[in-house]
């Protein structure tokens, strides 16, 4: 796979460059709430803007059903223009035509021009090759740096590369080298961190990554249903029982496996009338479910992970956008920031964690993936990183 570094070496001043970056940022009432996944493209941005590429950026942002106003992405290049200072010209024509050849015509070297939501044309995601050549129309060059859709066959990151010479932006280089070491030779003892909601996704990166891991502490509803399936009390928390058996298959193989010993429950995710401090094995109160891990198993947590040389933390430990349910998630990230191992974290929410908490920084890495860096680690090769190599070996069918 080619990578940024070498384009930098061949291209011209006044070069047009079609880039690809994952700018779908979360959105509330219109106005952009976490501006994570724009600073993290910045430095191929910029790279190419010294270079002096015309550079025609694309994203998808959100999931539209169609053409929809909510979901242009003028709100993403306004944000984009304050973090470069200087202009970020937008074109809302999805699939791109004659409007967008002409601003790119008249486009100066080192100038930015933002294309609309990819996914307001069908072709994204079916991968079309019609509108993957009218996004190529015009460019010399594609640099793939969305490491967050290179799990999705879609035109604008895996039939593009059939269109022009391919190479890997440092976002997308950065992810593929600190995630490739965690799949493939850890510093052990490896450990990971599993929370959040969902069991099922747990499973694959579980399995691949089985015979090399050393622990996994679990939380949130991992923690719930292996706890449920013992016969522990869990009151009304989420489970997926459904997942358990493969779940403890995977587990069984050897990782210690550390599960919670106290909990914070309570009535409400959002908005608890009730909380309550109990021990595992206790019954909860009648309509309360566990939201987040107690002190008690904090300590435990912390201490058992002091000698671990590689952590990877996927899924909060709580419902840590509730205040009443936050103490477990932010004693954890505080801890990783702190920690002299590897610290890698994935997943949306707990890379929002540990940017709330203010630990973002201080750990080794904060991929930009959630689906992607999972299906990453259990073994996959992604589409948009699969067809970033067959363009470098010359077959670009
Ligand atoms: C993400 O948010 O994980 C990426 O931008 C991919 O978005 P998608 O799950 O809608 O394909």
């Amino acid at each position: 796979m080619r990578t940024i570094t070498e384009l930098l070496d061949i291209l011209n001043p006044g070069d047009a460059v079609l880039l690809r970056c994952d700018l779908n940022v979360p959105l509330q009432h219109g106005s952009i709430t976490d501006t994570n996944r724009i600073e993290s493209s910045l430095a191929t941005i910029q790279a190419l803007q010294k270079a002096g590429a015309r550079t025609v950026l694309m994203t998808h942002l959100g999931r539209p059903d169609g053409t929809d106003p909510q979901l242009t992405t003028s709100v993403v290049a306004r944000s984009l223009q304050g973090f470069l200072q200087s202009s970020v010209i937008h074109v809302d024509e999805m699939p791109p035509g004659p409007r967008v050849q002409s601003q790119l015509a008249d486009l100066p070297a080192s100038g930015i021009l933002m294309l609309d939501n990819l996914r307001f044309d069908r072709g994204e995601e079916s991968n079309d090759p019609i509108l993957a050549a009218a996004l190529a129309a015009g460019c010399r060059y594609f640099v793939n740096d969305a490491f967050g859709c290179c799990h999705r066959t879609h035109a604008s990151v895996a039939a593009v590369t059939r269109f022009l010479p391919s190479f890997a932006g440092f976002l997308l280089t950065r992810e593929i080298e600190v995630l490739s070491e965690l799949r493939d030779q850890p510093e052990r003892p490896f450990w990971i961190i599993a929370g959040g909601s969902k069991v099922r996704d747990k499973i694959g990166i579980l399995a691949h990554l089985s015979g090399q891991l050393d622990g996994v502490v679990c939380g949130g509803g991992l923690a719930n249903t292996l706890l449920e399936g013992a016969g522990v009390p869990v009151g009304l928390s989420r489970t997926e029982p459904e997942a358990l058996a493969e779940i403890t298959q995977h587990l069984e193989q050897g990782p210690e496996m550390l599960l919670p010993i106290d909990f914070i429950a309570g009535d409400d995710l959002n908005d608890p009338t009730r909380t309550q401090n109990i021990v595992a094995g206790q019954e909860p109160d009648s309509g309360m479910m566990l939201l987040d891990i107690g002190p008690k198993s904090v300590e435990l947590f912390c201490r058992r992970l002091e000698s671990a040389r590689t952590i990877f933390w996927n899924g909060p430990l709580g419902v840590f956008e509730t205040e009443q349910f936050s103490a477990g998630t932010k004693a954890i990230a505080r801890m990783l920031g702190n920690h002299p191992g590897k610290v890698v974290i994935g997943g949306g929410d707990s890379a929002a964690a540990a940017r709330l908490f203010g630990v973002a920084d201080s750990v080794l890495h904060v991929s930009t993936g959630g689906g992607a860096a999972l299906q990453f680690l259990e073994g996959s090769t992604l589409p948009g990183i699969a067809a970033l190599i067959k363009n470098s070996e010359g077959d670009v069918r």
